[in-house]
C-alpha cells in the first residue's frame, strides 16, 4: 500500500523494536529512528516524565504529530516505533509494517535478562503495574496481527536469524 521504503517495527513494549532496527542498520544501506526518540527530543522530556506531567493523551497527540511527519518526510529508514504506535491512522502510509511477536512471558525475560533490567522497566510507565501490562497485551496482540504487513516470530530466536528473515520477507 505504501510507496515508500521506510520498514516500521511494530509490537509490544520490551519486545525488541529498538535492538532489532539497530542489527538492520548494520546489516543494510538503512538508517534507522525511533519515535519516542523522536518524541523525547521535541519535547527535550523522557517519555516517563511526558507521561506524569502532561499525561497519556498528550503523549498520544505527540505520537500522531510524529507520524504525520515520519510519512511526509522519512523515506529508505527503519522506523523502531513505541508499543502504542500501531493505531496511527496513516500508518500504512508510512512503509512496510513488520510486527514483532512473542509471548507475554518471553518478553518479560527478555527484560528480566537484559543487563540494565532496571532501567528497562522504569522507563516504561505502562510496564510498572505487571497484571494491567499483560491486560494491555491480551487486548492488543489480535490488533498487532491485523495491522501487520509481516509477522515475524521473534521469541527464543537470534538476532542473526530475525534480520535474516525480515530482509527475506521485504525483499
Ligand atoms: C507504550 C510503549 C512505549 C512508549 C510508551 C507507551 C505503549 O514504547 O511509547 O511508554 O503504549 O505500549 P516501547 O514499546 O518502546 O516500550
Amino acid at each position: 500500500m505504501s510507496k515508500k521504503n521506510n520498514i516500521i517495527l511494530i509490537g509490544f513494549m520490551g519486545v525488541g523494536k529498538g535492538t532489532i532496527a539497530r542489527a538492520l542498520v548494520k546489516k543494510t544501506d538503512f538508517f534507522a529512528v525511533d519515535t519516542d526518540d523522536l518524541i523525547e527530543s521535541a519535547e527535550n522530556k523522557k517519555i516517563k516524565k511526558i507521561f506524569k506531567e502532561e499525561g497519556e493523551s498528550y503523549f498520544r497527540d505527540l505520537e500522531k504529530k510524529c507520524a504525520l511527519w515520519l510519512e511526509k518526510n522519512v523515506d529508505n529508514t527503519v522506523i523502531s516505533t513505541g508499543g502504542g504506535f500501531f493505531r496511527q491512522e496513516n500508518i500504512h502510509k508510512i512503509g512496510k509494517i513488520i510486527y514483532l511477536e512473542s509471548s507475554f512471558e518471553g518478553i518479560l525475560n527478555r527484560i528480566h535478562s537484559a543487563p540494565n533490567a532496571k532501567n528497562k522497566l522504569k522507563k516504561r510507565p505502562l510496564l510498572s503495574d505487571l497484571e494491567e501490562a499483560k491486560k494491555l497485551y491480551n487486548q492488543r496482540i489480535k490488533d498487532y496481527e491485523e495491522v501487520a504487513d509481516i509477522k515475524i516470530d521473534v521469541e527464543n530466536r537470534t538476532i542473526d536469524e530475525i534480520v535474516k528473515d525480515i530482509l527475506g520477507s521485504i525483499l
